[in-house]
């Protein structure tokens, strides 16, 4: 069954949400796939930090490491997420999905503990790496290996993923999965 919360209690739980529902966590957790999921059961809008980046560069992802560098990138996505976290108190409530590194900085972090509701997603090295295989857009994973890649960079981030306040795992099994325990993890935090 793709979810045990009734229809009703979740668009109840939707009502109490008053500050974007913030996904982080490493590269192939399916942050995006989760998030848009669970959009539509919140009936909120979703937004993707990453495409908003390349939006207001007017450049892909890779194109921004490979002409300005990570440190640029990352300011440039520390603003993006600031102006998705703000706005008016009706249009608050929405669901973001992070790049990995975004909460790994400090600032970028401390705005997302302070204005959302942050769930570090959080899967196997396994579990990431069947994913990331899916897709040829992250400019990390072509330094090397993928796998010592996703390693270090999950060892190394851990205690940064680790001060979201909600920790949800999620494994092989379907996505919808993932959805529902996240729901539940925000009903019993909130
Ligand atoms: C990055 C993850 C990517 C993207 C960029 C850097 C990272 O987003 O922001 O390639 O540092 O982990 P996804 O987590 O959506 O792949």
């Amino acid at each position: 069954m793709e979810h045990q919360l009734s229809p009703a209690e979740i668009e109840a739980l939707a009502l109490r949400i008053d500050r974007p529902v913030v996904l982080v966590g490493m590269m192939g957790v399916g942050k995006t796939s989760v998030g848009k999921r669970l959009s539509a059961l919140l009936h909120m809008p979703f937004v993707d930090a990453d495409e908003e980046i390349e939006r207001a560069a007017q450049m892909a992802i890779p194109e921004i490491f490979e002409r300005f560098g990570e440190a640029y990138f990352r300011d440039g996505e520390r603003r993006v997420i600031a102006r998705l976290l703000d706005g008016p108190a009706e249009s608050r409530p929405k669901v973001i999905a992070t790049g990995g590194g975004a909460f790994v900085n400090e600032q970028t972090r401390a705005l997302v503990l302070d204005q959302g509701i942050a769930v570090w997603l959080d899967s196997d090295i396994e579990v990431l790496l069947e994913r990331v295989g899916r897709k040829d857009n992250r400019p990390l994973l072509k330094q090397g290996d993928p796998r010592e890649i996703l390693t270090r960079l999950k060892a190394e981030r851990e205690s940064a993923y680790a001060q979201a306040p909600i920790h949800v795992k999620s494994g092989q099994g379907p996505h919808g999965r993932t959805v529902v325990a996240i729901l539940e993890a925000i009903d019993q935090w909130l």
